[in-house]
């Protein structure tokens, strides 16, 4: 749900446009799905903190007892600022990654995170370093499938994992080196239909209760994110109980093959904060092309939040719901728009495709001054807002059930963007 049309214009007023939005009882929703989706004994899930990494939603994830998928030595560093214990007994904060980059190893040894190591090479690195303690292995079970194309998440043009037939020859050099595996990680992400992400997992679970026999030291299998989030249609969503069956089903046959005990993990990220968080922007012009000979021609509406903000339509061609505060689709006068960002480049566009066309919406008729809400965009939005034209993130907002709003981050000056010049 949209907040009420006074409150933004209020929040507007207050910290200017554009400013992020997360409303909080959107995010203990999805939270407390995941909590039950990870009910059954011996499962349990993390949040993977590279869709929105802020302290507040660390916290929020922490006091809800859901551990932490680290992509790098700042998340680590993040995750632990936040609240979470280092070490890896129990490993509350795992680190994942094909690549050990700047600080990432040092984190690692320093705070006895669990690496979750996605490249063979990575254990050789680890050894030199003088590591002994235990390491969970990211496998590329030779299939998988992300929300789009450009997201490859497991198959062999993905770049994720140790390929399945290399994992024994993996563990075998992790074993001279005195290093323990004590967990099998995949991540293959889901495809968007529920079908696909059951029959996916399940695949992926079988898969892990055929290797377990060779692995007598693994505790844990995760079986990684990847849990869509409709962004088209918010009544529909995905099934939670024959999930939760699956995962109960899963965990259950890992023991069996095993013949022990094993943890299943799940980490999505997406799933718990998208529809969290609307970024809001302020219209401040329309305008007009006129039709050529091709019928190309198309009506702009002009906003102050661009890719910078939001990446996701120019990356990826990504849907998200566009509201027009104060104005109802179903009663108001609408027009077929293209929503139009301030930046220096063409694709800066958030109404466009995949195949990197304009699509115009149907919205309702507005003007400059009009707020725009842009839904869904708590994963993978201010997470991956990025400086390009060093005009600085914006705000991010909390809004209580209460009504209360909390500044999360400020937004970003011009002495911010320096610091690092020094
Ligand atoms: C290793 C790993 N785990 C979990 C996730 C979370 O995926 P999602 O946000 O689709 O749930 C990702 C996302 O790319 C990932 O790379």
């Amino acid at each position: 749900m949209t907040p009420d049309s006074t409150l933004l214009h209020s929040l507007a007023q207050q910290v200017g446009t554009p400013f992020w939005l997360y409303d909080s009882s959107v995010i203990r929703q999805r939270i407390a799905d995941i909590r039950f989706l990870t009910e059954g004994e011996g499962i349990q899930a993390r949040f993977a903190m590279k869709a929105c990494p802020a302290t507040k939603i660390l916290r929020e994830m922490k006091e809800n007892g859901i551990w932490i998928d680290a992509v790098s030595g700042n998340e680590v560093l993040r995750a632990l600022h936040a609240g979470y214990a280092p070490g890896n007994n129990p490993p509350q904060v795992c680190f994942t990654a094909d690549v050990f980059r700047d600080n990432a190893l040092q984190v690692v040894l320093e705070h006895g995170i669990l690496p979750n190591v996605g490249s063979p090479g990575m254990i050789a690195e680890l050894a030199r370093a003088g590591y002994q303690g235990p390491i969970s292995i990211r496998v590329n079970p030779g299939f998988g499938h992300g929300h789009v194309n450009s997201c490859d998440t497991g198959g062999p043009s993905s770049k994720h994992g140790i390929w399945f037939e290399d994992l024994a020859e993996t563990a075998r050099s992790a074993a001279r080196a005195g290093i323990r595996v004590v967990m099998l990680h995949s991540h293959i992400g889901s495809g968007p239909k529920f079908q696909e992400l059951h029959e996916n997992l399940t695949r992926l679970a079988a898969e892990f209760a055929e290797l377990l026999p060779q692995f007598p030291g693994v505790e844990a299998v995760s079986l990684g994110g990847g849990i869509p989030h409709n962004y088209r249609d918010p009544n529909v969503q995905i099934p939670l109980e024959p999930l939760q069956r699956m995962f109960a089903d899963c965990r259950e046959k890992l023991c069996a093959a095993a013949g022990r005990p094993i943890r299943l993990e799940i980490e999505p990220g997406r799933y718990y904060v998208a529809p969290g968080c609307s970024l809001i922007t302020k219209v401040t012009d329309i305008k007009q092309t006129r039709t050529n000979e091709k019928g190309q021609g198309a009506t702009f509406a002009m906003v102050d939040a661009g890719f910078v903000d939001l990446v996701r339509p120019a990356m990826y061609g990504s849907y998200h719901r566009i509201d027009v505060v104060g104005k109802d689709v179903a009663h108001a006068e609408c027009e077929s728009i293209v929503v139009a960002g301030p930046l220096c480049e063409s694709g800066d566009i958030f109404t466009r495709d995949e195949s990197e066309l304009l699509v115009p919406r149907l919205l309702p008729k507005m003007e400059p001054g009009d707020l725009l809400s842009i839904r869904d965009a708590g994963a993978y939005g201010y997470a991956m807002s990025s400086n390009y034209n060093s005009i600085g993130r914006a705000p991010q907002l909390w809004l209580e059930a209460d009504g209360t709003v909390e500044t999360m981050s400020r937004r970003e000056t011009l002495a911010d963007l320096l610091r690092a010049e020094g």
